[in-house]
């Protein structure tokens, strides 16, 4: 299966998303959490595939647990660039705080229900997440990458 977001094309298998060098946005420790976050959204869809051919609890509370650690990760993460889009007086900083907030507010609801959910809905959750996640890294998070690398590159200049 073929998925076609934001003009990256992926196979779709074992690995939901496949990391490429292409999600590089060019900020060391912004691309490594890019990097993890679609890790763990790969544990969370291979936990659902696991779970699809198994139907036992065992795997039900793998489920929970891999979008438990999907989601916290991605709130650490969303704290982060947070931090440095204020600290750099990044203009759209707002704006991307607000798509944050939405995205979170839909995967604490999907969250809530996971454990009722039917196997096929999670796996629609798990393609919104990809999709979510690949376009927010391919267009919004290219936009304070300007800002960032400048404001990034006085900090290291004022600590000499
Ligand atoms: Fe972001």
């Amino acid at each position: 299966m073929i998925a076609k977001s934001a003009g990256i094309t992926n196979s779709i298998d074992e690995n939901l998303i496949k990391w490429d060098p292409k999600f590089k946005i060019g900020i060391p420790l912004i691309d490594a959490q890019h990097e993890h976050l679609v890790k763990l959204c790969n544990d969370f869809y291979q936990s659902l595939l696991k779970s699809k051919s198994n139907k036992n609890e065992d795997y039900h509370a793998l489920v929970k647990q891999t979008l438990e650690t999907c989601l916290n990760y991605a709130a650490t993460h969303f704290k982060e660039e947070e931090r440095l889009m204020e600290a750099s007086k990044f203009s759209g900083y707002k704006q991307h705080k607000d798509a944050h907030n939405s995205f979170t507010a839909k995967c604490e609801i999907a969250y809530a229900d996971i454990d009722t959910m039917p196997i096929s809905e999670a796996i629609k959750f798990a393609l919104f997440l990809y999709d979510w996640i690949n376009t927010h890294i391919a267009h919004e998070d290219r936009l304070y990458m300007p800002t960032l690398v400048e404001f990034l590159k006085e900090q290291k200049a004022k600590q000499g």
